[in-house]
């Protein structure tokens, strides 16, 4: 287990923390302004009901966290949310950045937790600089690199993970396996996803999902119906887009971005890609 519960000491931690600020302070991203409807109050104020305990997200924190604590060294998260797999890690006492485009997200993590050996960065994972620090293990769970729409951006994001890499250090991330069949699918009805509680209201959550063939796209839009008792109180909505990714175009992209040894899985126990894998699991250096 990481000793040490700070990013450092003297010029190091004050140097940080300076930067800490002005990171929190943020800037106007004109390329992921589309956040604050796919990533704003809604999603942050429903993300941990929705989540914590998904079928979606089965296994991932355990491999996550397992890759922490084999690269024994400091960790950066891109698109880290509100902590769901980032505080975990923190609570080992590996010095982490967790870093996110979205505010609502951050202020989501914030009002959970504080740990002295966890900072904030906000900032788009396709374009930041986090200075002269290094990190052993940066990853990017749940889907988060699905948000990089284009080529251009994709390739800028690993150009940025490949500059915060320490010598060894590796880069992990995973996305949904996309389904043949699924995505010929371009008029499937909105369907209830799920039900759950939240702040004494029973939120029942509809989803549609739209796939575009040809931009390998999906438009994804949540519509969280909220009641009291028998009452509709109200309606909220999320929407965004994903990109998805076929396995050997994810191997192209990462050999051209320059990582070199590339392990891909189908799941979180490791396992090799199948037909019928949920996801496509990446872990280069
Ligand atoms: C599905 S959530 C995943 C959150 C967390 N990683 C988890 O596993 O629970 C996607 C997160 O990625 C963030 N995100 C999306 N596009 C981003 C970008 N271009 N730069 C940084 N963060 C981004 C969102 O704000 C959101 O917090």
């Amino acid at each position: 287990m990481y000793q040490s519960h700070a990013f450092g000491a003297g010029a190091l931690s004050t140097r940080i923390a300076t930067r800490e600020i002005v990171c929190d302070v943020g800037r106007v991203i004109p390329d992921v302004s589309d956040l604050d409807e796919a990533y704003g109050r809604t999603t942050a104020r429903f993300y941990d009901a929705v989540y914590q305990h998904s079928p979606q997200v089965a296994g991932d924190l355990d491999f996550y966290r397992s890759l922490a604590r084999e690269s024994a060294g400091p960790v950066l998260e891109l698109g880290c949310g509100t902590g769901r797999v980032l505080l975990a890690i923190a609570a080992d006492g590996f010095p982490c950045t967790g870093l996110d485009a979205s505010r609502h997200m951050l202020d989501a993590l914030r009002a959970k937790s504080r740990f002295p050996n966890l900072r904030l960065v906000h900032a788009p994972m396709q374009r930041f600089d986090l200075g002269q620090d290094r990190f052993t293990l940066i990853f990017s769970a749940f889907r988060v690199f699905q948000h990089l729409h284009s080529v251009e951006d994709q390739l800028a994001c690993l150009a940025c993970v490949r500059r915060h890499l320490a010598p060894g250090g590796r880069f992990a991330f995973d996305v949904f396996a996309p389904r043949l069949a699924r995505m010929a699918v371009t008029d499937a009805p909105e369907q209830v996803e799920g039900r759950f509680e939240h702040d004494g209201e029973s939120v029942t959550r509809w989803a549609r999902a739209v796939p575009d063939p040809v931009s390998q796209l999906l438009s994804v839009r949540f519509r969280y119906e909220r009641r009291r008792g028998d009452e509709l109180v109200g309606t909220d909505e999320a929407s965004f887009k994903m990109r998805w990714f076929w396995r050997f175009e994810l191997e192209h992209l990462l050999a051209r971005a320059g990582f070199a040894d590339v392990q891909m899985y189908g799941n979180f126990d490791k396992s090799p890609i199948a037909a019928d894998t949920p996801a496509f699991i990446a872990v280069a250096r």
